[in-house]
């Protein structure tokens, strides 16, 4: 270590989007290590639209690792965020910035504490997968602090360890997240499907129906689901593997009737099994039903499906429109049936297309 006077800080700043899935992670095998019960599959929103955007800073001066987020400090004492920094210490490697005179060896990861700022331009807590675009963002810059080797791939494994959904935020276009079979975790981890410019014509319109924070957590929600409900054996074992099959088909072929279908059933299906987990999760409320009503009622009065509508743990709809001219009318069906601020308790919306993982270090 050097620096004048030891009172430097090194800083790196990054921006991660958050993905949504299309086929569902519900449900792990193990709690620590975050593995789960199924593969998922998930479109990357668009960084300029739903972001997380994480400063990580590190000096001689700071005497512990400390977290921000929203302005606002936290803890960093749970398990999954030391698991991610441990696993990121692990694998650090020396550092130099030449003008500020600064030399880190990759041993004095160990000894040196961190600052983290982190900001989600969008609903922390609410069903828009804040843990995933989150987590993800906190791994991505830590490595390049810490000049990490890793490819994104490996990065998304311990992006994982963070939150499940994180893993798959390391990558812009479709992404699958491998279940993996190992005991370990070495092999659950996320693959790029399709990138960002693969089928460029899907159009992603999210009415943010309440912005409040969801009561039951995911991690609380599915733990809850495993323990308690019949058909989420039936879910993983079942109907996911065959979905997923199907659902890469559709997204290589861009054969929107398929990827819709799959998308909205799956959706509907997660849904189902909150609703059979005892007590029952109720994520959707009845805006959130009038909007899947509105959207079905207008994919069957034409020849073929126009939108695609799917819903995270929360009331919030994420709706895929198959093209820009679809996303026009989309937009105008919404803003008259559920026009914001009004008494439909829709918040606002945002629209944005697929996008690419920047990096604004
Ligand atoms: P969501 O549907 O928004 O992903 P979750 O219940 O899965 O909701 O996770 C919310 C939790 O994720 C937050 O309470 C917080 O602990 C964590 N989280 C959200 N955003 C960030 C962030 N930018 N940095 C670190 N942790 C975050
Ligand atoms: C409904 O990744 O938030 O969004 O792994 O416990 O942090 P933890 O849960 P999280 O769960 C996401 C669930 C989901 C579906 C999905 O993103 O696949
Ligand atoms: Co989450």
């Amino acid at each position: 270590m050097g620096g004048e006077a030891e009172k430097w800080v090194l800083m790196v700043t990054a921006r991660t989007p958050t993905n949504i899935a299309v086929i569902k992670y519900w449900g792990k095998r193990d709690e620590t290590l975050i593995l789960p019960i199924n593969d998922s599959i998930s479109v990357t929103l668009d960084p300029s639209h739903l972001c997380t955007t994480t400063t990580v800073s590190v000096s001689p001066s700071f005497d512990q690792d400390r977290m921000w987020l929203n302005g606002k400090e936290i803890s960093l004492q749970g398990g999954r965020f030391q698991s991610c920094l441990r696993e990121i210490r692990a694998r650090a490697q020396d550092v130099e910035d030449k003008k500020k005179g600064i030399k880190i060896n990759k041993e004095d990861w160990q000894k040196l504490n961190l600052h983290i700022a982190s900001y989600n331009n969008f609903p922390t807590a609410a069903g828009l997968a804040s843990s995933a675009a989150g987590l993800a963002c906190l791994v991505f810059s830590l490595a390049k602090l810490m000049n990490l080797k890793e490819d994104n791939s490996q990065l998304s494994a311990i992006a994982r360890q963070g939150s499940g959904s994180a893993c798959r935020s390391l990558y812009g276009g479709f992404v699958k997240w491998f279940m993996g079979k190992e005991e370990n975790g070495s092999d659950s981890l996320a693959v790029q499907l399709a990138d960002e410019k693969h089928w460029d014509e899907l159009v992603i319109i999210i009415a943010v129906v309440s912005a409040r924070q969801k009561e039951t957590s995911s991690t609380s929600g599915m733990r809850d689901t495993v323990e308690t409900s019949p058909l989420i054996e039936h879910r993983a074992k079942e109907v996911v593997p065959k979905r997923i099959t199907e659902m890469e088909g559709a997204i290589q072929n861009r054969d929107f009737a398929t990827f819709a279908r799959l998308a909205c059933t799956d959706s509907n299906q997660f849904h189902a099994v909150c609703l059979d987990t005892y007590p029952p999760i109720f994520y959707m409320n009845d805006t959130s039903h009038r909007i899947i009503s509105c959207v079905e009622k207008w994919n069957r009065a034409e020849e073929t499906p126009q939108v695609a509508y799917t819903f995270d743990a929360g009331p919030n709809a994420v709706m895929i429109a198959r093209n820009r001219k679809t996303a026009a009318l989309l937009l105008q069906r919404l803003l008259y049936n559920f026009p914001p601020q009004s008494d439909t308790d829709l918040d606002s919306y945002i629209i944005g297309d697929k996008s690419i993982l920047q990096d604004a270090g």
